[in-house]
């Protein structure tokens, strides 16, 4: 079983003043978040979608769900304060609702909806891959050259391009070795946390598994900003 947890838990902070978080704002005729919710129910592949959201806004995501014939949604989780949050509570409802046999044959992908140009191509390939390797992320190549710095004013390093990767969800690993990385994750306290922001940095923090790539596109680039909706809606009229 293949189970896709879309998060949309988020507030949009860096989008600056919106009605409603990004998620929902419009994006070349309908909500951000149909475009991927659209993506994950039309690829055969994926047998559920679990999304994660505010009270405040589920009923808003069910009505988006109910227009676009999304048929797939096994439930919504609660989101987090944080982004590993939101998936946790994902993975947490997963726990819940899957019988043990599921849950060992069970591969999760987890999406972020603010990234809603991801290709059917990209899933099929994360689930081939975190079959044959248990954890994978989706990555592209850095075109830009990127410099470290410690003080925020001056150069400390300038890091080798070829060695670096911009990551792009989905991330996806089987349900075992997800849910035990976020359980040592969320045993320790605020203080003794790790500043792990995604879900695959908490596997190779965790649990000492290598995560696998798989190559994405620019196309699935995230919605941060709001100059991001242009970019987007040129980004989305290419194949
Ligand atoms: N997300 C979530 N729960 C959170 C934070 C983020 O489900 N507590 C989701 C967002 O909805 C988004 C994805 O994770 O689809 C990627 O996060 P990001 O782009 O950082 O979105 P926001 O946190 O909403 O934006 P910002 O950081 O600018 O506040
Ligand atoms: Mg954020």
């Amino acid at each position: 079983m293949n189970v896709a947890i879309l998060l949309a838990g988020g507030t949009g902070s860096r989008m600056g003043d919106t009605k409603k978080p990004k998620q929902f704002l419009n994006l070349c005729g309908k909500p951000v978040i149909a475009h991927s919710l659209e993506t994950f129910e039309n690829c055969k592949s994926i047998d559920k979608i679990i999304l994660v959201c505010a009270d405040e806004f589920k009923k808003e995501l069910l009505q988006i769900a109910k227009s676009y014939n999304i048929k797939k949604i096994t439930g919504i989780a609660n989101a987090g304060k944080t982004r590993s949050e939101s998936s946790w509570n994902a993975l947490c409802f997963l726990m819940e609702i899957l019988d043990e046999k599921q849950k060992d044959k069970c591969i999760v992908l987890i999406h972020d909806s603010a990234r809603p140009l991801v290709s059917k191509k990209i899933i099929e390939e994360n689930i081939e891959c975190a079959k044959n390797n248990f954890a994978c992320e989706t990555v592209i190549h850095s075109v830009d050259t990127i410099i470290q710095s410690f003080d925020r004013k001056t150069a400390y390093k300038t890091l080798n391009r070829n060695e670096l990767f911009l990551v792009q969800t989905p991330q996806s690993f089987t349900f075992n070795l997800i849910y035990s990385a976020y359980e040592k994750f969320f045993a320790l306290s605020e203080n003794e946390k790790p500043n792990l922001t995604d879900d695959a940095s908490v596997v190779q923090f965790f649990n000492n598994t290598k995560v696998h790539f798989v190559y994405g596109d620019k196309k699935n680039t995230k919605l941060t900003t709001k100059e991001d909706f242009a970019v987007l809606e040129i980004l989305s009229r290419l194949d």
